[in-house]
C-alpha cells in the first residue's frame, strides 16, 4: 500500500515537473525538512493572520529583520517551499497578468519577455537575474533574446536544481546559477549589461541596500528592470484587516516586511538609479484589456495545470499530503508547509480583491552615465 502510494505520488509529480528518480533522491536528502519548517514558522505568529495584534507583529518582525536574521528565515522558507512551487506553478516562481484565451504558462513567459523587451536586452549581452529561483525566467529570457544570464540565488537547493534544469535544457553554456547573497553581490563593479529581479527583492531586509548592490555591478547606462511585491496606495496601515492580510502574505512567502510602492521608489532613487518607467502592471493589464486578474488562477481553473491552484485543488493536495506524511512517505513538516502555502493563497486573493497589494509593480531604471573623464 505504502509503496503504491509512493509510486503514485512520484508519477504525478514527475508528470508535472519532469523530475527523475535522481531528482527525487536529491529532494529527499534536503536536510531536516521538519526542522526547517519549525524554524521558519517560529519567526511568525499564525494567529496574526487571523486577528491582528500590533505589539505581537512588531516583536515577530524583529525576529525577521535585522543583522543576519532575514537570510536564515528566507532560506528555511525556500528549503521547504521549492518542491511545492515547482509542482504547483512550474519552473518560474512568479505571477503574471492574463488575457482571454491565454494559457497560464504562456502568460508567465510573456511577463518575462516583457521585462527583456523593456530592458532592450540584446543577443550576446551578459545579464544578471537577482534572486533567480530555479531559473525558469532566465532560461526563457536567454532563449528569447540570445543573451547570457547569470542567476544569483542564496538558496543552495534551488541553485542545484536550477543548474540541473539548465543542463537538461541544453543551455548550460549561456545560463549559469551562482550561490550568493544579493545583499553582498559576489561580482566586480560594472560587470553586467543589464540586471533584472522578478518578485525577489521583497525578501531583502533593506531595499536600498539591495538596490545599491545592484547598481554597483551594473554597467553605466545599463538597465535594471524589476517586478516588485509592494502595498499599493489603497493600503491603509491603520486598518486592522489590511494589516492582517499583509501579515498573511509575509508569513506565507518568507517576506521580512512588505513596503509600499512609494517607499520602494524612494529606495531606488536613494541607491542612485534614474527611474524611466514606473507603474503597476495590474493597472496596465486592465488598460490593455486583460479580463483576468493575477490571482484569478487561485480562484478557478479547469485544466490539470491550473486546478491545483484553486481552493478545491489545494484541499485535495492537502488531503493527499496529510496521508503521505501520516504514512511517513513524505517527510515530517510537509503537511504543515502545504497548509501554510494554501493559507497564503487566500491572503493573496483578498489583497488582490481589495487592490491593496500588487506582485508586479514595474520599475525600469537606468544607471546614470558618469560625466567624469
Ligand atoms: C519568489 S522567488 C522568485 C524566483 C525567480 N525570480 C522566479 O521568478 O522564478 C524569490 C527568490 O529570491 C531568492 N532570494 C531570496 N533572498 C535572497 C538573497 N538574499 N540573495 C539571493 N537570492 C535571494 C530566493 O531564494 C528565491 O529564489
Amino acid at each position: 500500500m505504502t509503496s503504491m502510494l509512493q509510486s503514485l505520488w512520484k508519477t504525478i509529480v514527475s508528470l508535472q515537473t519532469g523530475k527523475t528518480e535522481d531528482d527525487f533522491q536529491a529532494a529527499l536528502q534536503k536536510n531536516q525538512f521538519d526542522g526547517q519548517y519549525q524554524k521558519y514558522m517560529s519567526k511568525f505568529d499564525h494567529n496574526l493572520t487571523l486577528k491582528f495584534n500590533e505589539l505581537q507583529y512588531e516583536e515577530k518582525k524583529k525576529e525577521r529583520v535585522g543583522q543576519g536574521k532575514t537570510q536564515e528565515m528566507v532560506n528555511a522558507y525556500y528549503d521547504i517551499a521549492t518542491d511545492f512551487y515547482e509542482y504547483g506553478w512550474g519552473q518560474s516562481f512568479h505571477f503574471a497578468p492574463r488575457f482571454a484565451g491565454e494559457e497560464f504558462h504562456a502568460s508567465i513567459a510573456r511577463h518575462e519577455y516583457f521585462l527583456a523587451y523593456k530592458m532592450q536586452v540584446k543577443k550576446g549581452q551578459t545579464v544578471l537575474d537577482v534572486g533567480c529561483g530555479v531559473g525558469g525566467p532566465l532560461r526563457n529570457i536567454s532563449r528569447f533574446t540570445g543573451c547570457n544570464v547569470v542567476g544569483l540565488n542564496n538558496n543552495a537547493y534551488q541553485v542545484r536544481r536550477g543548474t540541473t534544469l539548465c543542463r537538461k535544457a541544453g543551455l548550460a553554456d549561456r545560463c549559469q546559477l551562482v550561490k550568493g547573497d544579493f545583499m553582498n553581490i559576489p561580482f566586480d563593479a560594472n560587470t553586467f549589461d543589464h540586471i533584472y529581479a522578478i518578485e525577489a527583492t521583497c525578501h531583502a531586509p533593506d531595499r536600498t541596500g539591495v538596490f545599491k548592490q545592484i547598481i554597483r555591478v551594473l554597467k553605466e547606462g545599463g538597465h535594471f528592470g524589476v517586478y516588485e511585491w509592494v502595498m499599493t496606495d489603497k493600503y491603509d496601515d491603520k486598518n486592522p484587516k489590511h494589516r492582517s492580510i499583509k501579515n498573511g502574505i509575509e508569513e506565507g512567502n518568507g517576506i521580512p516586511a512588505l513596503i509600499t510602492a512609494k517607499e520602494c521608489r524612494k529606495n531606488l532613487k536613494d541607491a542612485g538609479f534614474e527611474i524611466i518607467d514606473d507603474f503597476d502592471l495590474v493597472d496596465e493589464a486592465i488598460d490593455m484589456g486583460s479580463p483576468l486578474t493575477w490571482y484569478a488562477s487561485f480562484e478557478s481553473g479547469c485544466t490539470l495545470s491550473q486546478i491545483k491552484h484553486t481552493k478545491l485543488g489545494r484541499l485535495s493536495t492537502q488531503l493527499f499530503v496529510d496521508v503521505l506524511e501520516t504514512l511517513k512517505i513524505a517527510p515530517a513538516g510537509t503537511s504543515g508547509t502545504h497548509r501554510m502555502l494554501a493559507n497564503t493563497a487566500d491572503a493573496l486573493v483578498e489583497s488582490g480583491r481589495l487592490e491593496i497589494f500588487t506582485p508586479m509593480h514595474f520599475f525600469l531604471c537606468r544607471k546614470p552615465v558618469s560625466t567624469k573623464k
